[in-house]
């Protein structure tokens, strides 16, 4: 027994020195040397995440090979090197590892986010690019927005005359679920107006419920050995929750399937139906049922309320906290609105073209603070070479996006939040330098919708109230856990209508 103890040491040493040199020997990208057996280099890593891998990047190179248990990881951390995988690679790196979400929220690795590259997942595209996401649809449906945006000023507006604190994080959530439930089935599930309360209890409680897992962990995906031993619950909860979720989308489409009815919401009428996506899908189902089969249906609903609330809802949240904490930013953007479209009347979804200094603070926000700081994963269709190094067919890719928007080597004063860095360039993709929607096929086909929504929301919440700090702390911007990025503490703050705009917030 002893001998064993004594040669366990020695034993790994020379797994450790074998792999790394064979590793050499095969031209695979450089990895950090203690690689041990079963958990490979899952001991190293940090969280939150993105920041744990910049660690490991500063360390060995942009162009990593980690082991995450027995999954091989690819860590590309500099522009040139997403640049090779985004762009040169773009088609063998489109296809999306088969991690347990994909399963869970998913549904089976069908939808949009978790399909494979190939037939499936360019019609799924295609859909969402043309039915639901193109610029004819969302001008079409620009009255949803224009509506829950002064909805949200009502409620800030009887908040502030309450002297109450405003949760802000609530208050961008309840704006954006309502926009993307309006879109998908033409109902508020938050607030007034709402039409079934029961059904919007139930709702929350998914949508809740689907934010909390989405953030959890999930070992099992780099462990086999625990998802064979049943250890851990999240596997049980994210199947348990499918289900929840999967039999309340299901009654939607029922109850769309017996009715025919148009969503309502105001502007940009051009005769044609302004149909919720679940009646546009239910039509292309009539149409083609063997193909748009109500799973489809399901997981493109789920896929653009999952993908489409929490980063845009975030981004407005954290700008907002930004500029609390640089008031003389908030000043400037205000004044700019005061400038070009004054105290007369409410800004609009239009008028944020007109408005660079808030388009700079977007894009400033989204460097410091990207809802996707590992883009999504992606994963290698073949060998390919990446940095002079040789990838194997079925790398996982990690693009650290928040070390490149965050290097000093690239950025002056990388921690400074400078919105002013961007003039001139707001909002155009900066090479791979600046790229929080990601690039190439599987980049994020929201960005239309995302951007309106957050310049909109953002800059109406400016044009129409002073904010202040509560205390004469500054707002903690330390990063929660989950994929998108959340704060730790959701933004708090003091709002009071500004002068001027009393008459518009009471009509
Ligand atoms: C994918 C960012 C809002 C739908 C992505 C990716 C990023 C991203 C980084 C992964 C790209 C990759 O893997 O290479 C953002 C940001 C948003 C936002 C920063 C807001 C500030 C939205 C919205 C929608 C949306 C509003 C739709 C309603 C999607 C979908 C994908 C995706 C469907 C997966 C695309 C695919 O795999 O083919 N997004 N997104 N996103 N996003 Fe967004």
């Amino acid at each position: 027994m002893d001998t064993i103890f004594l040669c366990l040491p020695l034993f790994l040493a020379l797994y450790i020195f074998t792999n790394h040199f064979l590793r050499k020997i095969r031209n695979l990208p450089p990895s950090p040397i203690l690689n041990l057996p079963v958990l490979g280099h899952l001991h190293l890593i940090k969280k939150p995440l993105h920041r744990g891998l910049a660690k490991i990047s500063d360390r060995y190179g942009p162009v990593l090979l980690l082991d995450f248990g027995s999954r091989p990881v690819l860590l590309v951390s500099s522009p040139s090197a997403a640049e090779e995988c985004l762009h040169k690679h773009d088609i063998i790196f489109a296809n999306r590892p088969h991690l347990m979400a994909g399963k869970y929220i998913g549904y089976n690795y069908t939808s949009l986010v978790w399909s494979s590259y190939g037939d499936h997942w360019r019609n799924l595209r295609k859909i969402s690019s043309l039915q639901i996401l193109s610029s004819h649809r969302l001008q079409m449906l620009q009255g949803i927005r224009v509506d829950e945006v002064k909805l949200m000023l009502k409620g800030l507006f009887s908040a502030s005359k309450d002297g109450k604190k405003v949760d802000i994080k609530t208050v961008f959530f309840e704006l954006m679920l309502n926009v993307m439930m309006r879109m998908i089935a033409g109902k508020r599930y938050y607030g007034e107006n709402v039409e079934e309360v029961e059904e919007a209890k139930r709702f929350r409680e998914i949508v809740t419920e689907t934010m909390r897992m989405g953030g959890a962990s999930n070992m099992g995906d780099f462990l086999p050995v625990l998802r064979w031993l049943k250890v851990g619950k999240v596997e049980k909860n994210l199947k348990a929750l499918q289900k929840k979720r999967d039999r309340f989308m299901q009654e939607l489409i029922k109850g769309f399937r017996s009715e025919n009815t148009e969503i309502g919401g105001g502007a940009g009428e051009t005769g044609e139906k302004k149909k919720t996506l679940i009646q546009v899908l239910l039509t292309l189902q009539q149409k083609e049922p063997e193909y748009y089969k109500d799973e489809i249906i399901k997981s493109l609903m789920l896929v653009l309320l999952a993908a489409g609330t929490d980063t845009s809802m975030g981004t407005m949240e954290w700008a907002l906290s930004l500029m609390l904490n640089n008031p003389s930013t908030l000043k400037k953007a205000q004044a700019e609105i005061d400038t070009i479209i004054g105290k007369e009347r409410l800004l609009d979804e239009s008028d944020v073209a007109n408005l660079p200094y808030l388009r700079c603070i977007i894009s400033e926000t989204l460097r410091m603070y990207p809802p996707g700081p590992l883009l999504v994963p992606h994963e290698s269709s073949e060998e390919c070479v990446v940095g002079g190094y040789r990838v194997p067919r079925g790398t996982m890719l990690l693009v650290n996006l928040w070390a490149i928007q965050n290097d000093s080597k690239i950025w002056e004063e990388p921690r400074k939040f400078k919105p002013e860095r961007f003039e001139g360039v707001e909002g155009t993709r900066d090479g791979y330098k600046w790229m929080p929607f990601g690039s190439g096929r599987r980049g994020c086909p929201g960005e239309g919708l995302a951007m309106r929504m957050v310049g909109f929301g953002l800059g109406s919440v400016i044009q129409c109230f002073d904010w202040e700090r509560i205390g004469e702390e500054l707002v903690d911007m330390t990063e929660g856990p989950g994929l998108t990025m959340p704060k730790a503490q959701s933004l708090r703050a003091n709002c009071r209508p500004r002068p001027g705009m009393l008459n518009r917030l009471s009509q």
